[in-house]
This record gives structure tokens, sequence and C-alpha cells, in this order.
């Protein structure tokens, strides 16, 4: 009776996607595990018990109780692919999209990310603290408690450290979980671009004086890499990725985001944690991730806000037996939402996912694609004590109510992580 202890009675529906804890693939996706009548103990940081209201109320008299009346209870959500390390926003890129200007277009013509480079070296580390804390505290009111953020708006080493420092920053002061990734291949940039040699000079750069500051000051868990025709090669990305590996880092991918590169390919081989994006994967793409495991973690709110008709193969990924995931990729350029169950909405509309396998891939197998899935992403015994409450009666109103927030409060660790009343009050 040593730890404080919360009770979650009166969900109408408790979703526990309780299972095995690893990434779920094929017809393993199709159950999240919907329970009526179910309470949910938490002590501490952990879930100690799911089961009958009266029995757990009688084996801990002293919880204090959170009335879920009549809501719907969930696992917190993971946002596995996030970009939130960025200053201003980038809305002049939409209007040149809308008049038939292309993505790598506008990046040749040094906006895009080189134009959020250009802003992020200008700012000191306080002030991104500033700019990001209130986009994740977006991202915990829509019911996410474990969020990846990414550097790669530096592309120096003084200004990716600066930016992994400010995650380092965010995740002592709020209270879900970050996972940090070090994404300082996500561009050329424009100095290196215009030297002889300039690509060679970057890679060693990356290579031999970034990465090593980064891992001796355990500043990311992930390396992450932008493989993609006009960024970086598969050979370039083998390199990094292969020194990252090396360093004590787990690998992450952009891979096959606008074009077939070859990019889910080098994931199989390097049997990464995850390849992201894949909108254009090739079929020996989608047959290296099913063999290494490698978790797909698809993005439909960057193909919605591109303006793209295709999204990526969700179907053709999963009866393959790839583990799909889905994130927000939320970045000044291509996805600035928060909005995570709107990504689930996409998963169902856009990706033909049932509602039951778009909540699996933004749960369990978003814990998996950042390698937390013994941790986090179930509501079983011994998981981190991380939920959501929504107010909504049946789970499947959660894709339903596009773009609506219908979080009411959220846990991460047990302790209070968003609430809907003390949305505007809640301070870092
Ligand atoms: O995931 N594709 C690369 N990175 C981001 C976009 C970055 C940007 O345009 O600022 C993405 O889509
Ligand atoms: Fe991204």
């Amino acid at each position: 009776m040593s730890e404080n202890a919360t009770l979650f009675v009166n969900a109408a529906q408790t979703v526990t996607c309780a299972g095995p804890a690893r990434a779920r693939c094929g017809p393993e996706m199709a159950d999240a595990v919907v329970r009526a009548d179910v309470a949910v103990l938490v002590e501490g940081d952990r879930i100690a018990a799911v089961g009958d209201h009266q029995t757990l109320r009688n084996t801990r008299v002293d919880a204090f109780i959170v009335d879920c009346a009549g809501g719907v209870l969930t696992p917190g959500f993971v946002d596995s692919h996030t970009h939130a390390i960025f200053g201003r926003a980038r809305y002049e890129e939409q209007e040149l999209r809308a008049a038939g200007v292309p993505y790598m277009e506008i990046a040749r013509r040094g906006g895009g990310i080189h134009a959020s480079v250009r802003d992020l070296r200008a700012r000191s580390e306080a002030d991104l603290f500033e700019a990001a804390a209130p986009r994740l505290r977006a991202l915990a009111s829509s019911g996410v408690t474990t969020v990846e953020v990414k550097s790669g708006y530096g592309l120096s080493l003084e200004d990716e450290i600066k930016s992994l420092r400010v995650v380092q920053r965010l995740s002592q002061s709020l209270p879900m979980r970050i996972v940090p990734t070090w994404l300082g291949a996500h561009e050329i940039p424009l100095e290196f671009r215009e030297r002889a040699n300039g690509r060679r000079l970057y890679i060693d750069l990356l290579v031999h004086e970034m990465l090593p500051v980064v891992a001796r000051e355990r500043l990311a868990r992930f390396a992450d890499v932008f493989c993609e025709p006009g960024v970086f090669t598969p050979n370039e990305s083998r390199e990094i990725l292969t020194a990252a590996r090396h360093a004590g880092l787990g690998i992450k991918l952009h891979a096959d985001e606008l074009e077939a590169g070859g990019g889910a390919e080098l994931a199989g081989e390097l049997n990464a944690t995850s390849a992201d994006h894949l909108a254009a994967v090739s079929q020996a793409g989608i047959a290296a991730l099913a063999s290494a495991g490698t978790v797909a973690t698809l993005l439909p709110g960057t193909m919605l806000f591109l303006g793209k008709t295709s999204q990526a193969p969700a179907r053709r990924l999963i009866d393959a037996g790839v583990p799909v995931a889905l994130a927000t990729d939320f970045n000044p350029g291509t996805s600035p939402t928060t909005n995570f169950p709107l990504i689930l909405t996409l998963g169902v509309s856009q990706l033909h996912l049932s509602v039951a396998e778009s909540i699996v891939a933004g749960t369990v197998n978003g814990a998996a694609a950042v390698g937390l899935a013994a941790r986090t992403g179930q509501l079983a015994v011994g998981f981190s004590a991380d939920l959501a409450l929504w107010d909504i009666h049946d789970v499947r109103e959660l894709p339903y109510w596009y773009g609506a927030g219908r979080c009411r409060a959220s846990w991460a660790r047990g302790k209070p992580c968003h609430s809907h009343d003390l949305a505007l009050t809640f301070t870092g």
C-alpha cells in the first residue's frame, strides 16, 4: 500500500490493446481489445490491474477515483514521428504548392527545410523551448502521452546540439514521455551544397563531429536520415546509419516519401526499428521490411497536406506482414497538425484501415517504432500508466468526429498530462 493509487471507473468502453509486448502484424492488428464494464487500477506510475470495478475498489479502498462518466478510455497515444523543434511557420509554401510548385522544387529554390534551418540557426535555445513547449502540450491535449521529437533544422554541430538540448529540456519539464531522435541528415545544408565535394564533407561532419557528441552526451536514442532522391542516397544513408548504430543509437529512416529510391530496402537490410512515410515504397521494399520486422510508420497527414492523391499502401504492407504505425509527422513544412485523432481518421478513410487497426497503429505499434513496446501502448498490468479519456461512448467515434478535440484528459506515467478544463492554464 505504499504507492498512491488511482482507480478509473465507469468507462463505457476500455480499449486495452492488451497482447504481446511487441509490434503487431497482420491479423494481430485487427483486435484492439474493447472491454465494457472494467475498471483500471493505477499504482504509482504503473497499471496494477484491469478488471471488475467492485473487486478493485475493495483491493485499494484508499484509491483516488476518476469517474470516466461513460466516456472511452484508451492507452495514451504514441506519436512516433515529429519534427517539433522549429521556429517560424512556413505557411507561404502552401500557396506555392497550390499554384503547382512541387515540394522538392521549393527546396531547390532555398525554401523548405532550408528556410527552417536559416530561421532556427538565428534563435536561442530558450526561444526554441518557448516555441516547442505549447506544441507538445497541444499534442498532449489530443491524447498523446509519448512523443518522438527529431532535430534536423540545425544541420551544423552547434545547431543540432542546440535542438537536441531543447528536446532534453522539454522532457525534463513536461509530463509526457519524449523520445529524442538525431536527424542531422535531414538535408545537405546550402553552404555544403554550394561547395565542390560538399556532400562528402557534410557526411564527414555528421559522422565524425556531430554523432560523437550526440552519443557521448546521450542526446538522442535514435538516428534518422531523409533517404530520398535529391536528398541522401541509400549508400550515404547506410554510411551514416551504420556509424550511428556503432555509436549505440537505434535506426530510423525517412524512406520513399515522394519517390521510390531504395529507402525501404535499406531499412530492411539494416534492421531499422522503423521506416517512415513509404508513400512510394516498392514491392521489394515491402518484402525487405517484412523480413526484418521493421515497423512501417505511415504519415497520412503529410500526403493530405501536400495535396497528393495517393497514400502509402497500408493494406499491402499489412498483408505482407509488416507492422504498421500511424503518426502525425508534425512539422512546419509538410504536416503542421498536432491532432492525433485526425491521423486515425485518415488511417481509416485514406489508408483503408479498420478502426481497431488504426488504434493499434497509434498505440502498440507506435510504441514499437520508438523501441518502447514493452513499456507503453497497452492498458495491461505492468505497463506504464499512460491513458487517455475521451468524450465519446463508442471507440468508433474516435476517427468519426474528424478534426474534433474530444480528449477529456490524459495521464502519462500516472501523472496528469492534459486536462480539458485546464488546457489553457497548463504550465511547462
Ligand atoms: O517528414 N521529409 C522530410 N522531412 C519532413 C518535412 C520537413 C520540412 O518540410 O520541413 C517530413 O515530411
Ligand atoms: Fe518526417
